[in-house]
């Protein structure tokens, strides 16, 4: 018989109760991230009582009291008690990943988590009986492109594209810098979002331009509100289905291919192949699955993702090679960050 938890589950089945138990935990974030509790803490120059952290943010103290506590269970805050007073602090990491102002923030991925991705996960049983995305069920919005659906409101594509830009604060450097890309003089980042991974290219190759390519909503917005972060990038507006796309050495698709059926890919990756020319490359950016289907867990979580939201799904470097030769591409090489996101670059 095959063997998959530890022999040990078997005595006490410690590690499964902590996967099911998972959702809790999400949550516990999930709530001190939409409370601003991470914010406090990092304001407060001093340890907070429950009752103080309570009163500036307008919760209950009985309830404010437990989430500490399970935040402090989970390490991520800090309690000691003085004079009887039981008092709560920030850590070096809920201060850099979960308040909002420091540059590695993640506050923007954990609202979208809460707020978007939670309630359609709560649809994941329909998910995986219809084999379709649950937008229509989750959102009541009947959606034929799965844009409308996730830009369906301002507010709503505001939060997708800070959920966007947050991975990039994590993985950015690593994936721009996994192949020595400075041979590529003109790089062309399709759907490019915010620009974050634009950027982050910028930096790493001054001495090439760098072009971030999205429908006109997104463009418009990510001059808008993220125009700090994007000074060394140009914007340009498009559609990469129905319309043409620029000319250049190097396209960047980071996590585009995932949204879409295979049909979708072949005729975008078709595209791009017709307008490159010999020498350039495409580089694409995903959670690569192993060949050996055991893992890594995350990714195969992003394609059950990709079910319940999207109409693509993660693949292993086999199927990403597969799609890219069909299309014409050569040279086909893959590098693993060990991180969430990894890449494959690609030439003609
Ligand atoms: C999953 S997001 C990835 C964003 C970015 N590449 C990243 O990894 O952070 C997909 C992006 O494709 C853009 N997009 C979707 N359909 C598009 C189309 N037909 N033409 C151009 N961009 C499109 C979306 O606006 C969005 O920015």
């Amino acid at each position: 018989m095959a063997e998959h938890l530890s022999q040990s589950e078997l005595d006490y089945p410690f590690k499964l109760l902590e996967y099911f138990n998972g959702f809790r935990v999400s949550k516990v974030i999930f709530s001190a991230c939409e409370l601003g509790v991470f914010d406090l803490l990092l304001r407060s120059q001093e340890p907070l009582s429950a009752q103080h952290v309570a009163r500036e943010l307008s919760t209950s103290v009985d309830g404010m009291e437990r989430l500490l506590d399970a935040l402090v269970g989970i390490e991520i805050l800090e309690v000691e008690t003085a004079d009887g007073t039981v008092l709560y602090s920030s850590t070096d990491v809920s201060n850099l990943y979960l308040a909002k102002g420091s540059g590695k923030s993640l506050h923007d991925m954990i609202i979208y988590q809460s707020q978007t991705i939670y309630p359609l996960w709560n649809n994941m049983v329909d998910a995986v009986r219809e084999g379709k995305n649950q937008n229509e069920k989750t959102f009541g919005l009947p959606a034929e492109d799965i844009f409308q659906a996730i830009y369906r409101s301002e507010e709503e594509m505001l939060k997708f594209m800070g959920l966007m830009n947050s991975s990039w604060v994590l993985d950015g450097h690593d994936i721009v810098t996994a192949f020595n890309l400075s041979c590529f003089q003109k790089i062309v980042d399709l759907g490019g979002c915010t620009g974050a991974l634009a950027c982050e290219m910028a930096k790493a190759y001054p001495s090439s331009s760098v072009t971030v390519f999205d429908l006109p909503q997104v463009v418009d917005a990510a001059q808008k509100h993220f125009s700090q972060e994007n000074d060394a990038v140009v914007f340009q507006t498009g559609d990469f289905f129905s319309g043409e796309i620029p000319p250049a050495d190097l396209y960047v698709l980071a996590r585009i291919i995932h949204d879409w059926p295979e049909e979708k890919c072949l005729t975008l990756l078709q595209k791009i192949y017709d307008t490159c020319r010999p020498g350039g490359g495409v580089l694409l950016v995903e959670a690569m699955l192993f060949e050996n289907r055991r893992g890594p867990v995350m990714a195969q979580c992003f394609s059950l993702n990709m079910l319940v939201q999207a109409e693509g799904r993660e693949r292993p470097p086999s199927e990403y090679t597969t799609i890219l030769n069909k299309t014409g591409f050569r040279n086909v090489q893959v590098c693993r960050t060990g991180k969430s996101y990894d890449t494959i670059l690609a030439t003609r």
